[in-house]
Parts: C-alpha cells; structure tokens; sequence
C-alpha cells in the first residue's frame, strides 16, 4: 500500500538504522528523512540508500512549528515516526534547555502540525513516539524490571524532557484523537553511534590507547539492546501497535559497565592483536555522573507476547560486530569527532 512516512532525526544513530529498515523493506512508501543535522546528525549514514527513489530528506528544525506545518502542507503524511532528539545525558546536564527545545517543544510543533493536518481524517494515520526507559528513573530491587505500568521518575534532564513529551503525546491522543503509539527501549549499541555515548567513545580510546572514562565504581546496570533489533520492533509496533498503547522494548541483556567495559577489552586486544590484559589497564575511575540511576532493566514480555518481537543477539555476539564496524570504519570516526562530516551535507544539498 502507497504511504508517505516522515522519519524525524533519521540522520542521528538509531533514526539511520529504522530509515535504511523501511526504505529497503518497503519500496511503495515514500520515506521523508527530517533531520536539522545537529552535531549527532549524519548523512554519510545513509550514503548506501540516498539515491534511492523512496527516499529523500528535508533539513528541517523540529523548534521550527511554522517550517513544520508547511512540510506537513507540502509532503501529506500518513504517518509520523519521531526519533529527533537531543539524546545525550551528559549533555542535557550541562544545557538542560536545549533539551527542553528539541524534546518537549519541538514533539509538541510536531503533534500540531499532525493534528492540523489530519484533523477530521485521523484515519489510517499513526503518529509513532519512540522513547527510552530512561523516563521510570532507576531501579533499586533486583530482579523487578520496568514494565508499561511503572510509575514515571525521571532524574536527568534529559529523561525529564522525554518524559515530558511522552506525556504530550499521550495527552493529544486522549483529548483530540491523535492516533498515536509509543515505545520506551533501553540502552542501544551498534554501527553509527555518536562515539560520545560509553561504547563507541571506549572502542575509539582503546584504539588510541586514552583512558577509558568509568562513572563511580562502575556499577551502574543498564540493559543493552542491538540497535537492528530496536529497528525491527520499531517496525514491528508502527505497523501492528494499538492504537494509545505503549511497548517496553529490551533486550534481556543486564551488565554493569566495568563488566561490559571488561568484555570489550578483552575482544579489542583479540581484534587488535594485543596481549591480553592490555586494553583493561585504560580503565579510569572517574568522578561519578550528577544524578546517575543506578540500574536500568527492560521487561518487554507485552511486545514479545502481542507483537512476536523478539531480541536477536546477545551483547557478547552485538558487541563483537559493533567492535567489527568501528575497526573498519575509522575515518567514519574520525570525521564524526571533527565535525567535518557537516561538509558532506552541503556537497550534496548546497548550504
Ligand atoms: P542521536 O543523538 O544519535 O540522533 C538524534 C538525531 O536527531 C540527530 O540526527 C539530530 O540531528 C536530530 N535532531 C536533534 N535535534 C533536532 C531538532 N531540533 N530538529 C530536527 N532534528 C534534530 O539519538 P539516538 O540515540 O539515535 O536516539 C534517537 C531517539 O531514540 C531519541 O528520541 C532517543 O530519546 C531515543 N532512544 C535512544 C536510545 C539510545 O540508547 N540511544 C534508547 C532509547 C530511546
Ligand atoms: P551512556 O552511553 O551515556 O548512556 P545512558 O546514560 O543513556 O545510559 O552511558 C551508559 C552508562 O555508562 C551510564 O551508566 C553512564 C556510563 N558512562 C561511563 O561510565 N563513562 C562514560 O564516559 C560515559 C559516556 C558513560
């Protein structure tokens, strides 16, 4: 069936991902990859399907409501999937506003120019909000695990600011009729992540043989999910979520960073032919990060049960691929951290 999906922040880590999911898989929707190409925006991401006659993108700020309606006016969408977002903690504790901008404001412009358009023709749309876990704050029981009903307790600006635009959402379903669907996922990893979040940065410092940074002791938990699974479930939920509902999205994959960090060690020393024991001698205890939840843990029994999803790898396996990609792509790394990887977009699109 012919449709036209805008894909928001599809430039970022996770958004390139779902956009190469659906223009590959679904060559009758026309797929808007809208993107204000902040500093985690790339679309040397997306080389392998930028010519594809499916896809196109629009260099659009998501805090720009008046640009919105008119892309909107211009493109007709049947359907919304929203991923742009400021998306690093550390960050949003350092400039919270931005966070409110992008993540509060900007879905608010969004669920607008949706609610606008579609008014009196909701349906057969379907306007899709992919959030983080991050909004039930942290877990202090062991083995309790997040589910759909888990109270809200944000404790990071930015899990503050996903909170607040999950509320939104839900608030425009419930009083204009907006159909919506939402996710909340843990922790990602795999090719294309911004080397600022603790995977890809301690990959990159191995390679240079600079201290890997470790938070406090080390002990926080979260639960790592390969971000080609997050693409596939968000696949899976825009096409056969219910409409209102909310999915958990995890990947039953519980570590604490000095035993991932340990893990990874071990398979950089084997990828980069050093002795073992080599790459651990990087780690370094840092001051711990202001408001740190302590343990993150999805259960994601309604999406596995309703939906069929289900996690493909574990972290051993994800990890050696992940470790794979950024070995073999360095320069990608490089320009990424330099920022010259901005000049691409205007080779191709002019400033
Ligand atoms: P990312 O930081 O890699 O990418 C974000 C993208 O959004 C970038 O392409 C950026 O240019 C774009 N963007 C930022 N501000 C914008 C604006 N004002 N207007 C238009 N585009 C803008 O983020 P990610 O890790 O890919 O996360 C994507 C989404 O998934 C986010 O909503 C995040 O909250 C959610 N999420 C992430 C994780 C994770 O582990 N990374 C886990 C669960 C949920
Ligand atoms: P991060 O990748 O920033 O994701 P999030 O904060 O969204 O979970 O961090 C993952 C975990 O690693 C988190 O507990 C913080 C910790 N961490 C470090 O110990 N050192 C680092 O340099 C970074 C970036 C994170």
């Amino acid at each position: 069936m012919k449709k036209t999906l805008i894909i928001t922040g599809g430039a970022g880590f996770i958004g390139s991902h779902v956009v190469r999911l659906f223009v590959r898989k679904y060559p009758d929707y026309q797929i808007v990859n809208l993107d204000a190409l902040t500093y985690a925006g790339n679309l040397e991401n997306l080389t392998d399907i930028a010519s594809f006659p499916n896809y196109r993108f629009e260099k659009v700020d998501i805090t720009d409501s008046e640009r919105l309606i008119a892309l909107f006016k211009t493109c007709q969408p049947d359907g919304v999937v929203h991923l742009a977002a400021e998306s690093h903690v550390d960050r949003s504790i350092t400039d919270p506003f931005a966070f409110i901008r992008t993540n509060v404001m900007g879905t608010c412009n969004l669920l607008h120019a949706a609610k606008e358009l579609w008014k009196g023709a909701m349906d057969g749309k379907r306007f899709y909000h992919v959030s983080t876990d991050e909004v039930y704050g942290a877990l202090t029981v062991d083995g309790v695990r997040f589910t759909e009903h888990t109270r809200y307790d944000p404790h990071s600006p930015y899990s503050a600011s996903k909170a607040a635009s999950d509320h939104f959402v839900r608030a425009y379903h419930d009083t204009y009729g907006l159909p919506v669907v939402l996710s909340n996922c843990s922790n990602n990893y795999g090719s294309h992540h911004f080397p600022e979040k603790l995977i890809p940065l301690a990959i990159n410092n191995i390679r240079h043989n600079r201290p890997i940074p470790i938070y406090g002791k080390g002990e926080n938990v979260r639960d790592w999910l390969y971000v080609e699974d997050h693409a596939r479930a968000i696949d899976t939920i825009f096409h056969h979520g219910k409409d209102g509902e909310t999915y958990n999205i995890g990947g039953n994959n519980e570590w604490t960073n000095i035993d991932l960090i340990r893990l990874l060690c071990k398979i950089m020393d084997e990828k980069l032919g050093r002795a073992q024991g080599t790459s651990e001698k990087l780690i370094t205890f840092v001051t711990d990060r202001a408001g740190h939840d302590l343990r993150y843990a999805i259960d994601s029994d309604k999406l596995q049960r309703e939906l069929g999803w289900q996690p493909s790898l574990k972290l051993e396996e994800g990890l050696e691929k992940t470790v794979d990609w950024y070995l073999a792509n360095t320069a990608w790394v490089e320009r990424v951290t330099s920022g010259v990887y901005q000049q691409y977009y205007e080779k191709q699109y002019g400033k």
